[in-house]
């Protein structure tokens, strides 16, 4: 198990380049499989959870290679459907995104019930819904197998969201695409990362409109083609560095990012007391460390997204005065401030609620990453905290991070890695 040890009371200071979308890259890998074709992916982040996106890819008979750093071959022609490797699948959400891809390439699929971060309850419900109103018979089996088949082609259908999920919308959008007809879909999720899904389709020769909006319209086509594309930067890698330099003071200028995915986490930032410029495709954000507490509600986008709750959290401990986080997407996504408090954070939790009293001095002391930006929360604490701080189980910080341990040594911070440590709780 890997171990980020960091010395707080650095602080953060110039320039650094944001990656691509991790959650816009993972559906993007899995659609290539829908093209039948050979696709040239740029901007692809090297995050752990991406590489074994492409992993799986491979492992069902696909061909990827990395033609520079950051951009991917990746050739489906040879794809086999109902392959996909259990161990991998098993390790992250974003296989989910197999069961659209595999229903509209071959009309079946098959694959073990998908990971990722333990929330709570995180249902396919939605995803069924889709898939069965496209026309295909769907069912989680008593093996933990998902399983489905199309008799025919799939064909277009008007779905409707309870929950504008994420997930539940991309997977409809790839099912879509190569139906008969045409698909609308109502209350649909309007986060960046689907719009990218919807504009990678489109490079490939797929018609749909409206993505970004509650209601995305897509006109079947009878294949795609392949196509060159680069995904867009990730506003969540760009807001924890900007919550970062808010916690610890300096001046850091966030680079290859769209400004406005970050306009709410901007705000809130603005609002605990941090300067923000905004440029073209960057923002400087300069603090003096001293930050005000304020009341934050998670929400779909274009409100605050719950991707950035726990980043938010060592800030709202730090600041002058009470604080709330009030989490409305997940049920359980407090995990991580147990062991925020064992640097001294002093929280209330409340079901959904979390109430920060403010004015905590964080002290360095072990604590477990317990998912990806829960981790990325204690590293952020860290870098205040008085003394060492020992973060176990780092690896799942690393499904979203790339290099960044490097790159905040870079900036000032004192902060080391060891990928190869055994962590103290067992498993
Ligand atoms: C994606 C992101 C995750 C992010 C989340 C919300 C990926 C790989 N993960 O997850 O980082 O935190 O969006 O922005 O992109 N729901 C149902 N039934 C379903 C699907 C979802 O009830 O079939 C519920 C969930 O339990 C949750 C809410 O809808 O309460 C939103 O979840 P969703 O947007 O689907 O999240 P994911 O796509 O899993």
């Amino acid at each position: 198990m890997n171990k980020i040890i960091v010395k707080g009371g650095n602080a953060l200071n110039g320039t650094i380049d944001i990656s691509g979308m991790k959650n816009a890259a993972l559906p993007i890998v899995f659609a290539t499989i829908v093209t039948k074709s050979v696709c040239v992916i740029e901007n692809i982040p090297l995050v752990d959870d991406v590489l074994k996106s492409i992993e799986i890819i491979r492992e069902m008979g696909g061909v990827a290679e990395f033609i520079d750093e950051t951009t991917v071959k990746i050739d489906t022609t040879g794809v086999e459907c109902c392959t996909s490797p259990d161990d991998i699948v098993r390790k992250i959400r974003g296989s989910m995104y197999l069961l659209g891809a595999e229903l509209a390439r071959e009309g079946r699929t098959e694959m073990i019930y998908p990971g990722g971060c333990n929330f709570g309850k995180r249902p396919i419900d939605l995803h069924f819904k889709a898939f069965t109103a496209l026309g295909a018979d769907i069912r989680e089996d008593e093996d933990e197998y998902i399983r489905g088949e199309v008799k025919g082609r799939l064909h277009g259908a008007n779905i409707y969201f309870d929950i504008a999920s994420v997930g539940a919308t991309i997977n409809a959008i790839i099912a879509a695409v190569t139906a008969d007809g045409v698909t609308v879909i109502e209350n649909a999720a309007r986060e960046p990362h689907v719009v990218d899904v919807a504009n990678f389709f489109n490079t490939c020769g797929a018609n749909v409109t409206g993505a970004g909006t509650g209601t995305v319209k897509i006109h079947g086509v009878p294949e795609l083609h392949g196509c060159t594309y680069a995904i867009i930067p990730d506003m969540i890698e760009a807001g924890t560095y900007m919550a970062a330099v808010a916690a610890t003071g300096g001046c850091l200028t966030v680079g290859n990012i769209i400004p406005k995915h970050l306009e709410i986490i901007s705000q809130k930032l603005i609002d605990m007391g941090v300067e923000i410029e905004e440029g073209d495709d960057y923002v400087t954000v300069r603090s003096n460390g001293k930050l005000r507490g304020i009341n934050i509600k998670t929400l779909p986008y274009p409100g605050f997204p719950t991707d950035m709750q726990p980043q938010f959290a060592p800030l709202l401990s730090l600041a002058e005065g009470r604080g709330e986080i009030y989490e409305s997407i997940f049920d359980n996504r407090f995990k991580y401030l147990e062991e925020l408090k064992k640097l001294g954070t002093t929280v209330d939790i409340d079901g959904r609620t979390a109430v920060f009293s403010g004015g905590n001095k964080l002290v360095g002391a072990p604590a477990r990453a317990v998912d990806l930006r829960g981790g990325a929360a204690l590293v952020i604490a860290g870098l205040v905290a008085e003394g060492e701080t020992e973060i176990l189980d780092a690896d799942c910080i690393y499904r979203g991070y790339f290099n960044l341990v490097p790159t905040l040594r870079e900036l000032g911070a004192d902060i080391t890695e060891d990928r190869f440590a055994t962590h103290i709780y067992g498993d």
